[in-house]
């Protein structure tokens, strides 16, 4: 099938991820930024950085990580003029070495000022409207079941089987269209691992609501209520127990010029190399984040994997050197990198990735109250949570890596655990 693109037409497969096809296609830049108009790509491809935003058939701030391609679509850059990859706007960047702030920018008339602010304002890319109204959620309707898991990683899956065998009905919600979630992107375990998990919690009776973010919780109901905006419209959950299994975010290590195009999430990079069969680059520096084992880990099996399918790949070690600086602009050229014995040497590359500790996605179990505490080492909030995946709160489990970054493996055990206690509790509640 086809799609539109700056005027250009390209090939892209049904359902994919608008984000992989333009890549595959040869797209590089994206979007660019608002204010200093700095070149965007994807990062995470799992809808949570931000930094894929695009005006999709005439609306604007689309992740193109999360939509799917169909025939026809029309894709455009944001911020740009007249097109992402050659941004005459992007001088912004040089002209403000030092950031830009509007309120300073004054001058001694007040109606020069207005036009001097608007003018600005469009410089800097705010401000462009849709052109259409976006789908608003009339429908909505209700579901009641003994256990709702939050989440289809290898903790959530686990979960909603464990429960689902114990003769719990489980219902389980994920905003990704495809469930496995940290799986889907490892190269230990792959798709056929996370369409197993996803198979044997089926067959165990959960049910399942893909495509379907939870966007609040609500203490109306005994034990609250969620609300899940499904493809078909809104959806009022309600629970005995709810398993919090929702994962953890990718984050990016801290390095000047860090936001350059061609600098991924380790994941990112294997979701589009182990789940789309999409090479990320020819030379791929792998940055390893140091003292986290489980990341490591993943971060060395990545390395590997590039490696076995013919792409020259550097890894840094993150416990020996550090990246200091990226280099290129519209797309990364290098990482400079600093040893422990102070020296410095320059990797050329064409991808980084990135293997920083995941930051614990803890938003929706903290808006239900369960006590988090700051971590460093998690990278941000984790969920307290007990053996059992018991945390704070009476009715409200919590498992995988939301607790604290843990890998795959190690969450699947955790998800087991809170699915056998959450169906216990619920059925004989
Ligand atoms: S949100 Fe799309 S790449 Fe991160």
């Amino acid at each position: 099938m086809t799609i539109e693109f700056e005027g250009r037409t390209l090939r892209a497969f049904t359902a994919e991820p608008l984000a992989v096809a333009l890549f595959a296609s040869g797209v590089r830049v994206l979007s660019r930024s608002i204010k200093y108009h700095r070149p965007r790509a994807f990062f995470c491809l799992e809808g949570h950085c931000g930094a894929c935003l695009m005006r999709v058939d005439g609306i604007p701030n689309v992740r193109a990580c999360m939509t799917r391609c169909r025939e026809g679509l029309v894709v455009e850059g944001q911020n740009a003029f007249p097109a992402s990859d050659l941004d005459v706007l992007s001088a912004m960047d040089w002209l403000f070495p030092q950031g830009m702030n509007h309120h300073t920018l004054m001058t001694g008339s007040k109606i020069l000022n207005r036009v001097m602010q608007k003018f600005v304002r469009q410089l800097s890319g705010l401000g462009k409207a849709p052109e259409r109204r976006g789908t608003a959620l009339h429908e909505v309707r209700s579901q009641h079941v003994d256990v709702a898991v939050i989440g289809a990683g290898p903790a959530g899956l686990s979960a909603a089987r464990a429960a689902a065998e114990q003769g719990a009905s489980v219902l389980c919600v994920d905003e990704q269209a495809l469930s496995g979630g940290s799986l889907l992107c490892d190269p230990r375990f792959g798709r056929e691992e996370a369409e197993r998990l996803a198979e044997a919690a089926r067959n165990a009776g959960a049910r399942f609501l893909t495509r379907s973010p939870v966007i609040a919780w609500f203490p109306e109901e005994d034990n609250g209520l969620l609300a899940v905006a499904t493809p078909e419209g809104l959806v009022r959950v309600t629970a005995r127990r709810y398993v919090y299994a929702t994962g953890a975010y990718d984050t990016n290590a801290l390095f000047e010029d860090n936001d350059r195009p061609g600098i991924f999430s380790a994941r990112g990079v294997g979701r589009l190399a182990v789940l789309h069969g999409v090479r990320p680059g020819h030379r791929v520096v792998v940055v390893g984040a140091g003292s986290n084992d489980a990341v490591n880990a993943y971060a060395a099996a990545l390395a590997a994997e590039l490696g076995a399918l013919g792409i020259e790949t550097v890894f840094v070690d993150g416990n020996h050197e550090k990246a200091l600086r990226a280099r290129g602009h519209a797309w990364v050229e290098g990482l400079d990198v600093e040893g422990k014995d102070g020296r410095r040497h320059r990797e050329p590359c064409d991808a980084v990735a990135v293997a920083a500790p995941p930051q614990p996605a803890s938003e929706a179990p903290r808006q239900h109250g369960a006590e988090v505490v700051l971590s460093a080492e998690a990278g941000g909030f984790v969920v307290i949570a007990d053996e059992s995946g018991r945390t704070s709160v009476q009715g409200v489990l919590a498992c995988g890596d939301v607790t604290g970054y843990m890998g795959p493996e190690r969450a699947a055990h955790a998800g087991t655990r809170a699915g056998l206690a959450a169906a216990k509790e619920a059925l004989s509640a």
